[in-house]
């Protein structure tokens, strides 16, 4: 019979302080470089230690990282991503890359139950409220759970806005190892949103 209390992953679920690993950063880089204009500028909403985003700040792109708790990524604006509004931006970024977390705080969470109905997975509030600031075509990057994309039922809210296109379609999908991130078991996959010219699949290749 199966038993939960024998699956680590219910043991280390991926919190919030779990940063990109620098081959997944490095690797997404090297597929995107070509289709980002380096005139604009790169948003990372969650950037941490600016893990996911450094590979395009040391290329020379502009760049643009909020967090809601300063842990050293250099000049950090310290908000809550999801209470921003448009004019916070003096412009659209050509890309945002997220890697949101998967627990948030408990003020968070009541605004999150205020603002979106349900219960929707953190990287999905993540997705609705980039499409909320710069629209449907923004190019995203996201990190998400299996089920994000995977686990639904046909009547599923989230089911219903990738078939009405209410969310772009996904233009590639990159396949992360369970043991990709450090120290936790993990079930994960980045998807690229608004890039064409991307293959439609890729496994995360070694450094
Ligand atoms: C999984 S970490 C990713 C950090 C980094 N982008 C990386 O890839 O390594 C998620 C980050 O989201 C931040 N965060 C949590 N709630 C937030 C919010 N409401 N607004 C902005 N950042 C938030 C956390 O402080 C944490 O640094």
């Amino acid at each position: 019979m199966y038993r939960v209390d024998r699956n680590n992953f219910y043991k280390e679920q991926k919190n919030a302080t779990v940063y990109t690993p620098q081959r997944a950063s490095e690797f997404l880089f090297s597929i995107l470089e070509r289709y980002i204009p380096v005139s604009g500028y790169v948003l990372d909403p969650c950037v941490g230690k600016g893990s996911l985003i450094e590979p395009f700040k040391r290329a020379g792109y502009a760049y643009m990282g909020i967090d809601i708790e300063d842990q050293g990524f250099p000049s950090t604006i310290i908000e809550n991503y999801l209470t921003l509004d448009y004019n916070f931006f003096a412009e659209s970024p050509s890309l945002v890359v997220m890697n949101p977390p998967f627990n948030v705080d408990q003020k968070t969470k009541s605004y999150i139950k205020e603002h979106y109905s349900g219960r929707p997975l953190l990287p999905e509030v993540w997705l609705m409220k980039t499409i909320e600031l710069f629209g449907t075509k923004i190019p995203m990057v996201l990190f998400t759970p299996y089920g994000f994309r995977l686990n639904q039922s046909q009547n599923s809210k989230r089911w219903r806005k990738f078939i009405l296109g209410h969310y772009p379609e996904i233009s590639s999908i990159i396949s992360l190892p369970k043991d990709v991130f450090d120290g936790i078991l993990f079930h994960s996959e980045i998807l690229i949103f608004n890039v064409d010219g991307l293959k439609a699949h890729y496994f995360l290749p070694d450094l």
